[in-house]
């Protein structure tokens, strides 16, 4: 019988980070793959830069055609960060630098609704694959771990009330020196979640074998220590087989 070997000193090399709306999956996977010397890849910024790039052409957002096509004839770019200014990837489209145009709230009140859109999912697919599979990689989104990469070595699903999501949102926000309100925007990330989870390709759920970070009562240092633990624990297999 073949059996799987295990190298117990490794490291897992594709990490996959799911959950809903702002749980925290942004900073979380930025500070581990900056702890592991990985590559941290925002997979929701590419469906940001479809939704703000619609949105600039005057796209009917119930163009379901109109913005598959988009999707599939503009190459989003995701870079590692260019500037010291908060921003934990670079979204690059046509040569022009949109990172903050993709956090806008226009953008947020409509990125579900096309990232609903299968042909949307599969023009972006295959780039984040391609992507994730090189490895060294800490990929977050809604459907990593199910979806674009079930091959992930470790795969967290990093949770927190609706409540508690909205709270982290308005403070980011207010931080940024913007006015907000927060009731407004716990009713959106509430719609964000139902759109995202009730969608017919890819919904956001755990995979079966994620693990459930509950981060609700932790801060960012206690996620972040507890997700390093995980990476330490985890053993990546051997790809080799010992008959
Ligand atoms: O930062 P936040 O958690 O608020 O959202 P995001 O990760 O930037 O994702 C924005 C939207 O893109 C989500 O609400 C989903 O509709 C969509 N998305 C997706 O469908 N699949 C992914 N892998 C990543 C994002």
């Amino acid at each position: 019988m073949a059996e799987i070997l295990f190298n117990k000193n490794s490291t897992p090399s594709i990490i996959a980070i799911d959950g809903p709306a702002a749980s925290g999956k942004s900073t979380i996977g930025k500070r581990l793959a900056d702890a592991l010397g990985y590559l941290f890849f925002d997979t929701g910024l590419m469906y940001r830069a479809i939704t703000w790039l619609a949105l600039q052409r005057a796209i009917d957002l119930q163009d379901e055609a109109g913005i598959t096509a988009l999707a599939e004839s503009v190459p989003i770019d995701v870079r590692p960060p260019s500037q010291a200014d908060g921003r934990a990837c670079d979204v690059i489209v046509e040569g022009v630098d949109i990172t903050w145009e993709t956090r806008r709230p226009e953008v947020d009140a409509t990125v579900s609704v096309i990232s609903a859109y299968p042909g949307v999912r599969q023009a972006l697919l295959a780039q984040q694959r391609r992507i994730g599979q090189r490895g060294q990689v800490v990929m977050v989104g809604r459907d990593i771990g199910t979806v674009v990469l079930p091959e992930a070595d470790l795969k967290i699903y990093l949770d927190a009330t609706a409540e508690e999501r909205a709270r982290r949102r308005y403070d980011e926000i207010i931080a940024r020196g913007e006015s907000a309100d927060y009731n407004e925007i716990l009713t959106k990330v509430i719609e964000r979640d139902r759109i995202d989870s009730t969608r017919d390709v890819a919904p956001l759920k755990a995979a079966e074998d994620a693990i459930v970070v509950d981060s609700d009562k932790l801060n960012a240092e206690e996620v972040f220590q507890q997700i390093l633990a995980l990476c330490k624990t985890t053993h990546r297999p051997f790809m080799g087989f010992m008959s």
